[in-house]
């Protein structure tokens, strides 16, 4: 792997927290992370640890309590709705951990909605590849409402790689998915990654899922707690027992 230095998306003390009083939640607490240009992350922690929230606030579909974030050499704090969309259709892809499928749209016109909407053509031949091996091509007529959730998250993936943007985040793009769609659906993030050096961010509770990446970084209580590269299925289930196991169990 080569070092790069350039960060692609970073979070700098970031802390995002929910309500007051009482009902207060601390769903980011001080998160300083880095994901380096056409590098290959994933984010795993137990539920309710910030994962998505810490995509959201990335991809600047939120916005944190307090800290800042950078996404393809922008400072998000900065900028006004319109420049804020304007990035977030330009440079970024995000697969939502529901999909997020406009439901009167067929699969294709969901897939090409951003496009579109930029004014943009697509890459017929990229295009083409992603719904190969996606396997949506018997599928491109149907209404989100007519597939499976399978197929609709793999439609959600094909929307987010269509415009090749800088930074893909995908929230669990393989929760819905059986082994092999989800290999599919993996393997065309990795390549992604090393065919057109974009820069691809996924969370995932799946140790295998996340051997596909170069680097792991583990979330507990909001907080980075660890981190491993070029992880391997088997080395990334040992981490998460030793990160689960109580203080001084580990051995
Ligand atoms: N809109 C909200 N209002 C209040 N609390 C929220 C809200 N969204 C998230 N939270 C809380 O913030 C914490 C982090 O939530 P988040 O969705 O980021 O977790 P996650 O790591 O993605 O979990 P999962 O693996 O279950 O998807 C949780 O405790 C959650 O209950
Ligand atoms: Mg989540």
């Amino acid at each position: 792997m080569t070092a790069h230095t350039t960060a692609a998306a970073r979070a700098v003390d970031l802390t995002k927290t929910y309500g007051t009083g009482d009902t207060r939640v601390v769903a980011l607490d001080s998160v300083t992370v880095e994901f380096a240009e056409g590098e290959f992350t994933a984010i795993m922690g137990p539920s309710g640890s910030g994962k998505s929230t810490l995509m959201h606030c990335l991809a600047g579909l939120d916005s944190a309590s307090s800290g800042s974030v950078h996404v393809a050499g922008t400072d998000l704090t900065g900028l006004s709705d319109k420049e804020m969309t304007r990035l977030r259709r330009d440079r970024i892809g995000f697969v939502f951990q529901s999909f997020n499928l406009v439901p009167t749209l067929t699969a294709l016109e969901n897939i090409t909605l951003p496009l579109d909407i930029a004014g943009r053509r697509p890459d017929r031949e990229w295009l083409d590849s992603v719904l190969t091996r996606l396997g949506l091509l018997d599928r491109l007529g149907h209404r989100p409402g007519e597939m499976s959730g399978g197929q609709q998250q793999r439609v959600a993936c094909a929307r987010a790689l269509a415009g090749r943007p800088a930074v893909v985040f995908a929230d669990e793009p393989t929760g819905n998915l059986d082994s092999r769609s989800g290999s599919e659906v993996l393997s065309i993030l990795r390549a992604a990654v090393d065919e057109f050096g974009q820069t691809v961010v996924i969370v995932t509770h799946d140790p295998r899922a996340a051997a596909y990446a170069d680097r792991v970084v583990f979330l507990a209580d909001g907080r980075t707690v660890d981190e491993m590269r070029d992880p391997t299925a088997d080395s990334v289930l040992d981490r998460m027992k030793a990160l689960d196991a109580p203080a001084g169990e580990t051995a």
